[in-house]
């Protein structure tokens, strides 16, 4: 291997430049020996295997944690499993460590034991006032070297483990730089085996930069059983916590957390935290009904078209795939009056939720439509579909749960596509292709 000596970046080939950091001439070859097992020689391995349906009636049930968190039990299925190990990651700053430092608070009947390994004792005292953590069964450790902490929760009866974070941990039996990937890999190995061998819980908190999918190591999310994710937007409170992988539990939920003055609390709510208060009808505005998990939430949509002054029309917008933004361009284009050949669209999502869903594809379109014709769209109108290619409006995923949610805000126009099952009624009003929607707006 070629490991550059300035920032532990590490390479099969060898390169002048380091790719990491830059550097030239930093990587030097490490020749690293790979202890391999014999079959039976240390392992007492007994050469047979069980019968799957005999192994005794251990369920998810008897051996789960429940905390107060109402978002975290939803995101995570209703149950922390004993022995798993959950990864939680996201930026600097986000709030890692406080939803901690809450999560042990928010379990009462278990042994927890933090371990900060970038905060004093004195740091998380303050913290935990701040936090008004009661919890007298959570201990706490300050200390960065993974030897003397794995001694420790070997000597100590710890329920549940938090490591915050594994960025800071350094092994003795590991020459790497802490937080390179061979450290990680190593310390969550040991700790993957500490948690199934004494029946132990831990979190592992991790930081990552906002280029994540690029910089994240796969094969740390292949060996943890959960991966958690943070998301937010730097000038915002809202924190949105996504479940990328879960073993025991399925990944369509999501938690939402509102940072307060004080510290995170639930949001089990947030049909209109996504929408702007305003009530008046608004031009390039328009309301759509989104779901993820097993909630169903209002997001709103803004656009701007402008005519381009100079150059190529500008396309703007960071909440939804740009290919998708392109594809209800071209759709208008095709089958309306609505042409942007020579406009700048910027289309913004309100509270900046990253929507993957097709479903929200034709609120957007009502939004350009909106914005280009100067025809604001009544705000008690919320738009419901996809756009297929052939300009026509196709059904939609989980309607029914979306046209319940807008029955709730009593919406004068709920807008779905016309092969729906769901029957029409006096709000409820069905659209076959993209013309109706220019008859509706204009
Ligand atoms: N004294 C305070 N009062 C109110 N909010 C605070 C206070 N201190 C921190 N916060 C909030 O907590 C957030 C930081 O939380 P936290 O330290 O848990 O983040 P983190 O993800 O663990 O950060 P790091 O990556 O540095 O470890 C801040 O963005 C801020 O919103
Ligand atoms: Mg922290």
């Amino acid at each position: 291997m070629y490991k550059c000596n300035s920032c532990s970046y590490e390479t099969l080939k060898w390169t002048g430049q380091c790719p990491s950091c830059k550097e030239w001439n930093t990587m030097l070859e490490k020749i690293e020996e790979v202890e391999t097992k014999k079959p039976g020689s240390k392992n007492n391995i007994k050469w047979e295997t069980q019968i799957l349906t005999k192994l005794g009636k251990a369920s998810f049930e008897e051996n789960r944690i429940i905390t107060e968190s109402k978002e975290l039990n939803n995101l995570l299925g209703n149950w922390i499993i004993e022995w798993s190990v959950i990864l939680l990651s996201g930026e600097p700053g986000i709030g890692k460590s406080t939803l901690s430092l809450q999560l042990a608070n928010w379990i009462k009947d278990k042994n927890i034991t933090y371990v900060s390994g970038e905060e004093t004792i004195e740091q998380l005292s303050v913290r935990a006032k701040r936090l008004w953590i009661t919890g007298d069964n959570i201990s706490v450790l300050a200390e960065n070297n993974f030897e003397n902490i794995l001694q420790t929760l070997k000597n100590i009866n710890s329920d549940i483990i938090i490591l915050d974070s594994i960025s800071v941990i350094v092994s003795n039996n590991m020459t790497w730089a802490s937080g390179s990937i061979n450290q990680i890999r190593y310390i969550t190995e040991e700790l993957i085996g500490f948690a199934k061998k004494t029946n132990t819980t831990v979190f592992i908190i991790w930081h990552v930069t906002k280029d994540w999918s690029i910089s994240w190591p796969k094969t740390l999310e292949h060996m943890v059983d959960t991966v958690l994710f943070f998301e937010w937007d730097r000038f915002d409170n809202i924190r949105l916590l996504r479940s990328l992988k879960n073993r025991f539990w399925n990944t369509n939920e999501i938690a939402i957390f509102k940072m307060t003055d004080k510290w995170l609390s639930d949001l089990s709510d947030p049909s209109l935290e996504f929408v702007t208060n305003d009530k008046d009808d608004t031009i390039g505005s328009s309301l759509s009904m989104t779901v993820e998990g097993s909630r169903a939430f209002l997001v709103e949509t803004e656009s701007l078209i402008t005519y381009t002054k100079f150059g190529y029309p500008k396309r703007n917008c960071k909440w939804i795939n740009n290919s998708r933004l392109d594809m209800i361009i071209a759709s208008l284009a095709k089958y309306t009056k609505v042409n942007l050949d020579s406009y700048d669209v910027y289309i913004n999502i309100v509270r900046w939720l990253k929507i993957e869903e097709p479903w929200i594809d034709l609120a957007i379109a009502a939004s350009i439509i909106s914005s280009k014709t100067n025809k604001a769209i009544p705000k008690d109108s919320v738009f419901i579909w996809e756009i297929s290619l052939t300009g026509r409006i196709t059904n939609v995923v989980n309607i029914e749960k979306r046209v319940k949610e807008a029955q709730k805000y009593n919406f004068a126009k709920i807008y779905i596509p016309a092969n729906s099952d769901v029957k029409t009624s006096k709000n409820i009003v069905k659209l076959k292709n993209l013309e109706d929607l220019v008859k509706v707006i204009v």
